[in-house]
């Protein structure tokens, strides 16, 4: 994970570094490479997710970014976990790479799911080189996995004060270094070299906060990328980034109780809740069928788990110190295409709920309403933005 930069940070945005830093002639030096090196006005990232695998290239050169390229595909049942069928990830990025036209072979990536853990720590303001240690040390404390066998990087998200007292916020995030070289190796079998990997929540930040800085930014806002297994749940308040968090439920939770409820096999249930899904307003259920009906309670039971999970994340946001009301939410993720979802999640939400739409030229739209932007690349999108987004 290298040099994991928020830009939204309250301090102005300190890139993560690894422990033992790299000395000050070698950061000028880089400073120096940056300068003079030609400016780069094309990015890919790709998002291997635990349903699919979404790719987009963007360009810069006309200014503001474009999207050149975008494709995804399934991913591989059963390779994300260890990556132990390397091949058969291999084989389905090449294919990628193949049919979405991606032109460049430097791409920046994200870990899904629960191989990176992310925690949210406080710690009193000090200078960067014991705040490795400090970091490392609290990480230690909060993941039970020995931190030599960990990469960590931490993100300084903001410093409050109170009473003098100063107050650094910070996002740390840990990942087995050996899944890393493993991650690594998959992309360059693909012949696809990895310049960064990203975090999801920055990716969303970025994508639907930092993007349009100043407009609507103001307030406290909620946003929820649900995918199949997981759920990445995030507050920023006027504009910056605040609260993390990634919920292990999604829209399988939904498959799996078609599934139980029609005696499908999974994939059967998942297609139907795709083609034919639908949670049912009140005026619609009073005049609907008995099918339709069934269907949309069956949804319901499996949406009560999501729900249940994401409202305990908001009352963990809320009991935070100093956090402000969630005023309204942005949904993105494949599972919120479900139709009704929106409507649905403004009903438990209690607040206005819309979804994100990152407003690109080009960008990947929905196939069944081609004036929608296709929530499912939100991920890839906000992470291919990474050296973009000021
Ligand atoms: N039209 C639709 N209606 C309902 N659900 C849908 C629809 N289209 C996609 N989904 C669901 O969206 C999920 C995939 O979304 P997404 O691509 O964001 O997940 P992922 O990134 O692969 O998973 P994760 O983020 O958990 O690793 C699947 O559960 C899929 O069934
Ligand atoms: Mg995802």
């Amino acid at each position: 994970m290298n040099g994991i930069k928020n830009k939204g940070a309250k301090d102005g945005g300190t890139s993560a570094k690894t422990t033992g830093s790299k000395g000050k002639s070698k950061s000028s030096l880089k400073g120096l490479l940056r300068k003079y090196a030609p400016k780069k006005n094309q990015f890919a990232a790709v998002d291997i997710g635990a349903s699919e695998i979404k790719l987009v290239e963007i360009s810069t050169a006309d200014g503001s970014p474009v999207v050149t390229a975008f494709g995804k595909l399934p991913t591989p049942p059963d390779t994300l976990d260890d990556l132990a069928d390397e091949e058969v990830l291999v084989n389905a990025l090449n294919e990628l790479v193949l049919t979405s036209g991606l032109q460049l072979r430097e791409v920046i990536t994200t870990i899904s799911g629960d191989k990176v853990v992310t925690r949210h720590i406080k710690l009193p303001v000090m200078p960067d080189k014991e705040l490795e240690t400090a970091v490392r040390f609290e990480v230690e404390k909060l993941i039970p996995v020995p931190a030599d066998e960990l990469t960590i990087r931490h993100l300084k998200l903001g410093v409050t004060g109170v009473n003098g007292q100063k107050t650094l916020h910070l996002l740390a995030a840990a990942v087995p270094t050996s899944y890393i070289y493993d991650f690594y190796r998959v992309f360059a079998r693909a012949d696809l070299t990895v310049a960064a990997i990203d975090l999801q929540v920055l990716s969303l930040w970025r994508v639907f906060c930092g993007l349009k800085p100043g407009s609507g930014s103001k307030g406290t806002l909620g946003v929820m990328d649900i995918g199949a297994s997981s759920t990445q749940f995030l507050v920023v308040r006027d504009g910056l980034l605040e609260f993390t968090r990634t919920l292990p439920v999604g829209g399988n939770l939904l498959t799996q109780s078609l599934a139980e409820y029609y005696g499908y096999e999974l994939g059967q249930a998942s297609q139907m809740k795709e083609e034919r899904g639908r949670l049912l307003s009140s005026e619609e259920a009073a005049a609907t069928s008995e099918e339709a009906m069934q269907m949309d309670f069956s949804l319901r039971d499996g949406l009560s788990e999501l729900v249940r999970e994401i409202r305990r994340s908001i009352d963990f946001y809320a009991s935070q110190e100093g956090a402000a009301p969630i005023e309204r939410f942005v949904l993105s993720g494949g599972a919120v295409k479900l139709a009704g979802f929106r409507e649905f999640m403004a009903d438990a939400m209690e607040v206005p709920v819309e979804f994100g739409d990152p407003g690109l030229s080009g960008q990947p739209v929905d196939e069944t309403s081609p004036e929608a932007f296709d929530q499912a690349y939100a991920v890839a999108l906000g992470s291919a933005l990474r050296e973009v987004v000021e």
